[in-house]
C-alpha cells in the first residue's frame, strides 16, 4: 500500500491479503482462550451469530466506503462530504495502534516458539507451564525478572515486520501465504485428530458443545463481539484502506463471504483443537492461569505425535507467516495513514512506529507475569477491577474501541451516507446483491441497536443472562 492508490493484482490478490490480515494470532491465540471463558459452546453459539448477522454486514460496509472514498481511514469521511465522522477514524487508527502494540510482542513469541522446537523440545515438553512461564520472567522457583527473552523476540519480530515493509517485500510474504495458508489448515485438521484421541479430551470437547449459561453476562457478549469483529479485522476502518484498492469489477458480497467463512473456520478449528487439549493437558485446575493457551496446551499433542518435534517446528512457523501479514497489514495501514495526514516520509514513519510499538508492548509483556502493572476497569458484572495491564490493553480495544468504531460506522452508513450508496457499491460489479433488502436493515438498525445494547448493559448491568 503506497501513498498512490494502487489496485490489487487480481482476485486472489485480494482475497489472500485480506484473508493474511483476518488469520492471524486472533484466531489461534486469543479465540480459543476466550471460548473457554465464556463457557465454552455458548461462547461459540454467541460468537456465530455475531459474525453472520454483525461480522458480514459490517465488513461490507467497510469495504464499500472504502472503494467508494477510494481515501484512506480518517479522510474517508471527508472524501465523502461528511468530515464531522472522521472521529471514527480516528477511534479506528487509535485502536490499530494499541492492537500492533501487543501483536508485536505476541508475534516474537511465536518466534521463541519456532527456536523452541526446532531446540530444545525436550525441556517444552517436560513443563509446558514452567517453559512458557520462563520466557515471561516467572521462575520456577518464585521468583520473577524483567522478561528479556520474550522481549529480545519481540524485538526481532518487530524488526522483521520493519525490514519486510521497508525493503518492499510485502507482496512475496504474501504470496507465501497462498501455501502457508492451506498448509496452517491442514495442519489444523491433523492436530484436531490428535486432540480428540488424547486421554482426557472428551471432557474439553463436551465443554465446547455444551452451553454454560451461567457464565455468560452482557460482559461475555461484548467479549465475543469484540472479539468477532477483531479476527475479522473491522471496526478498526482498517477495511476502508482495503475497499480502496479494490477494483470496481470485484463483487464485495461475495469475496466478504469467503473471507468470514474462512477465518471462522480458523477460529473454530483452533477452539476445538486448544480447549480439549488445554483439558487433556493441563487439567482444569491449571486453566484458570489463561493467556498460553496456544504456547502451552499443544505441547502433550506433538510429543505425542510420531515427529512431533517437526510438526511443532511447522507448526509455529506456519503461525508465524500468519502472524506475520496480519502485523505488517496493521502497521501498513498506520504508515499509510501518517504519511498521508501528517506528510512524513514512509522510511521515517515505519521505523519510529516500530520503535514505539516495541516500546508500549514491553509493558504488555511485562505484565503478563513478572511486574504486576495494573490497569483499572469499570463494569457491570464486576465492578471497579483492576486488571493486568497486558488484559486492560485488550479490553481497551475489544470492548471499546472496536465496538464504539464499528457502531460508528453502521451509524455513518445506515443513517448519514445512507445504505442506498453502499448497496449501489456492492451492485457496481455488475452482479447482483441478493441480500440487499436484510443487508439494509442489518445495518441501519439491527447492529447498531444491538452494538449500543451490548456496549452499555455490560458497563451499567450486573446481571448474568442465566
Ligand atoms: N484479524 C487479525 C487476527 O485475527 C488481527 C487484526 C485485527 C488485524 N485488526 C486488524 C489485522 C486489521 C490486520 C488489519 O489476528
Amino acid at each position: 500500500m503506497d501513498n498512490k492508490r494502487s489496485q490489487w493484482g487480481s482476485r486472489v490478490g485480494f482475497i489472500l491479503a485480506a484473508a493474511g490480515s483476518a488469520v492471524g494470532l486472533g484466531n489461534i491465540w486469543k479465540f480459543p482462550g476466550r471460548a473457554y471463558e465464556g463457557g465454552g459452546g455458548s461462547f461459540l453459539l454467541i460468537y456465530l451469530l455475531i459474525v453472520i448477522f454483525l461480522g458480514a454486514p459490517l465488513m461490507i460496509t467497510e469495504l464499500s466506503v472504502g472503494r467508494a472514498s477510494q481515501s484512506n481511514i480518517v479522510s474517508t469521511f471527508q472524501r465523502l462530504g461528511h468530515k464531522g465522522y472522521s472521529w471514527v477514524g480516528w477511534i479506528g487508527v487509535c485502536g490499530a495502534f494499541v492492537i500492533t502494540c501487543y501483536y508485536c510482542h505476541v508475534g516474537g513469541w511465536v518466534l521463541r516458539y519456532v527456536f523452541g522446537y526446532a531446540l530444545e523440545a525436550p525441556a517444552i515438553y517436560e513443563d509446558s507451564l514452567g517453559y512458557f512461564y520462563e520466557m515471561l520472567g516467572a521462575h520456577a522457583d518464585g521468583t520473577t525478572s524483567v522478561p528479556w527473552t520474550a522481549i529480545g523476540f519481540a524485538a526481532a519480530f518487530t524488526a522483521l515486520n520493519a525490514v519486510i515493509i521497508l525493503k518492499g517485500v510485502v507482496g512475496g510474504i504474501e504470496r507465501f501465504n497462498k501455501i502457508g495458508m492451506p498448509a496452517l489448515f491442514i495442519l489444523l485438521l491433523i492436530l484436531l485428530a490428535r486432540t480428540v484421541t488424547l486421554p482426557g479430551s472428551m471432557q474439553g470437547l463436551k465443554y465446547m458443545l455444551s452451553f454454560d449459561w451461567s457464565k455468560v453476562s452482557f460482559s461475555t457478549i461484548l467479549a465475543a463481539l469484540g472479539q468477532a469483529f477483531y479476527s475479522l479485522s473491522i471496526g478498526m476502518a482498517i477495511m476502508i484502506t482495503y475497499g480502496s484498492y479494490l477494483p470496481k469489477n470485484e463483487n464485495i458480497a461475495k469475496n466478504t463471504t469467503l473471507i468470514c467463512i474462512m477465518d471462522t473456520l480458523v477460529a473454530v478449528l483452533a477452539g476445538f483443537i486448544i480447549v480439549p487439549g488445554v483439558f487433556a493437558t493441563l487439567g482444569e485446575e491449571e486453566i484458570g492461569k489463561g493467556g498460553g493457551f496456544a504456547f502451552v496446551s499443544l505441547a502433550k499433542m506433538f510429543e505425542s505425535m510420531p515427529g512431533g518435534r517437526f510438526f511443532g517446528v511447522l507448526f509455529y512457523l506456519l503461525l508465524l507467516f500468519a502472524a506475520l501479514t496480519s502485523c505488517i497489514s496493521l502497521i501498513e495501514s498506520i504508515v499509510a495513514f501518517l504519511t498521508e495526514k501528517f506528510s512524513l516520509q514512509r522510511k521515517t514513519a515505519t521505523v519510529w512506529l516500530c520503535l514505539i510499538l516495541f516500546a508500549i508492548g514491553c509493558l504488555y509483556t511485562c505484565s503478563q507475569a513478572a511486574v504486576p502493572l495494573h490497569g483499572i476497569w469499570l463494569d457491570g458484572t464486576n465492578g471497579v477491577t483492576y486488571p493486568a495491564f497486558c488484559d486492560f490493553m485488550e479490553y481497551l480495544t475489544d470492548r471499546i474501541m472496536i465496538p464504539v468504531c464499528a457502531l460508528g460506522c453502521c451509524i455513518f452508513v445506515g443513517w448519514v451516507w445512507k445504505p442506498e450508496k453502499a448497496i449501489e457499491e456492492v451492485k457496481s460489479c455488475g452482479a447482483a446483491f441478493k441480500l440487499a433488502g436484510i443487508y439494509k436493515i442489518l445495518i441501519k438498525y439491527v447492529a447498531p441497536v444491538a452494538i449500543l445494547t451490548i456496549l452499555i448493559m455490560s458497563f451499567t448491568s450486573g446481571m448474568t443472562l442465566s
